[in-house]
């Protein structure tokens, strides 16, 4: 008995141990068995247009490293990564979080990426994206400026908060608040619709909104009746960003259709136009839809979005450009809302009234910087004249949050007339920046990028007022304030600015 007891023991034990050594073999094949490597077409949810977002997965996989591309409708993204056993993970734009993360079973790919789900198979000539004809540019002329924009746009954007959560109920109650609050009072007067609202072409090629916007006239006259302009979105690609149907082969009937449903404003974001066109060919592009908004009947404000590309700045004007976008996308954090103002100051020269550096829409108010870095960002943008587009929820917005918003004297300083760009002048971690006004005094802000607080000096000389300084204020702790011997000075807190408007004798 106690025998087979022992010899049943010693059969577990080699059972046990055989098991253990399977598993352990199971565990390490895949990364041997299923290489990642391959084209591998996937579909996604759907959007909001009843379509599914599709992409085209382009790897190599050389050991555990992965490289390769992810092609979207709307946009295309170079990968990085690693797959452990069957597990990987891709990093797009952002070096830290990965863009998909995902498992590979049976010859096919389930990832995660944007909280949705994807399913890849290897691409067959019926998943294959469809080659799309390069339209020739148009020949360059100078399309006349549209008389839109004097001072930097002003209003509110959906994007930063809502992305594609916006819809028709969502609008309408934020255009309420823009009058309640104050805002469209202060100067924030258009309320623009960012990507997300279209729906797919009929039969004549008439681009419709999808069900989250059952009525665009409509919905453009309620925000016209209360005083305020409305915008819309589109790209010269065939999709905008988010994968929805874009102008492409359509641009004047789209302006026509802007036009006729009353908007105001065109936000035109390059997207998928890189899948067609060539860098080369940006402002022939651009020009195309600024002769088609031209050609609508309608003054519509034209903003372009191409993240700086090509230098925009030389010649967005010739192509009735009244803004453009200077850098990538602005995020709710210090790093990215400095990084985003850097960026855009060799542009300084070319700002001017109807034409403005864009450093992308404000994010005061959407929780993940300090009110001193808000502070600080307002004054930035209110020094560079920026377009000062609002990102946030304003029918729930802070005291905080309306108190950097709505400073009408932060605000004159964006909207002055001069419409002059102030550049930064380094020194340890304080950066001055100056802006000359039309009334011949200057507004001058001092932001302390470091993480303590510091004594900012401000010297008559930087603004090229020696012996001129007549008043001197405050804009944030809203009192005046004297300079002495040609100097004034402040303790700025960490991420903080001291922010004066200075008046000349
Ligand atoms: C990006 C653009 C954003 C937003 C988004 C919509 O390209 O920079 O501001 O418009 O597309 O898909």
């Amino acid at each position: 008995m106690r025998k087979i007891q022992i010899a049943n023991a010693k059969l577990m034990v080699v059972v046990v141990g055989a098991a253990f050594i399977l598993g352990l073999a199971l565990l390490a094949a895949p990364s041997n068995a299923q290489s990642l490597t391959g084209r591998w077409a996937a579909t996604g949810p759907a959007l909001h247009n009843g379509e599914l977002h599709k992409s085209i997965l382009e790897v190599t996989q050389t050991g555990s490293d992965l490289k390769g591309k992810l092609i979207a409708l709307g946009y295309s993204v170079d990968l990085k990564g690693h797959i452990t056993g069957s597990h990987f993970e891709l990093f797009g734009w952002d070096s830290k979080t990965p863009l998909i993360v995902g498992d590979v079973a049976n010859g096919e790919l389930h990832w995660t990426q944007w909280g949705g789900e994807y399913a890849a198979k290897p691409v067959t000539p019926a998943t294959e994206f469809p080659k799309l004809p390069y339209i020739d540019p148009p020949a360059l002329h100078n399309v006349p400026y549209n008389g839109l924009a004097k001072t930097p746009p002003m209003g509110w954007n959906s994007w930063n908060l809502f992305a594609e959560k916006i819809d028709d109920k969502t609008v309408r109650t934020m255009a309420d608040a823009m009058v309640s609050s104050g805002m469209r009072d202060a100067g924030y007067v258009y309320v623009n619709i960012d990507d997300t609202w279209e729906g797919v072409r009929d039969a004549q090629g008439n681009l419709q909104s999808n069900p989250k916007f059952p009525d665009m006239k409509a919905l453009a006259d309620y925000v016209h009746s209360k005083g305020l302009k409305i915008g819309i979105y589109s790209s010269p690609g065939p999709r905008t960003c988010g994968e929805y149907p874009a102008s492409y082969g359509h641009e004047q009937q789209d302006a026509r259709t802007f036009a006729a449903w009353g908007f105001d404003y065109l936000k035109y974001d390059w997207c998928s136009a890189g899948n067609i066109y060539k860098n080369e060919d940006l402002q022939a592009i651009y020009q195309r839809m600024g002769a088609a908004l031209a050609a609508s009947g309608r003054p519509i404000v034209f903003s372009l979005c191409e993240y700086g590309m090509g230098g925009v700045e030389k010649w967005a004007p010739a192509v009735s450009g009244n803004l453009w976008r200077t850098t990538g996308d602005i995020s709710d954090s210090w790093q990215s809302m400095i990084g985003n103002i850097e960026q855009q100051v060799p542009t300084a020269p070319y700002a001017g009234p109807g034409h403005w550096n864009d450093p992308d829409m404000l994010e005061i108010g959407n929780g993940h910087m300090s009110a001193d870095e808000y502070r600080t960002h307002m004054s930035l943008w209110a020094l560079v004249a920026a377009p000062l587009l609002a990102g946030n929820d304003i029918r729930t917005m802070s005291d905080t949050t309306r108190s950097i918003l709505l400073n009408k004297e932060v605000i004159a300083i964006d909207q002055d007339p001069l419409g002059k760009q102030a550049s930064p002048v380094k020194n340890g971690n304080l950066e001055t920046w100056v802006k000359p006004l039309a009334d011949g005094g200057a507004a001058v802000g001092v932001v302390n990028l470091g993480s303590e607080a510091a004594v900012a000096t401000v010297n008559a000389a930087d603004l090229h007022l020696v012996g001129k300084v007549k008043t001197a204020r405050d804009l944030w702790a809203h009192q005046d304030v004297k300079f002495t011997a040609g100097v004034y000075s402040a303790t700025v807190p960490s991420h903080g600015v001291l922010l004066l408007r200075v008046s000349a004798k």
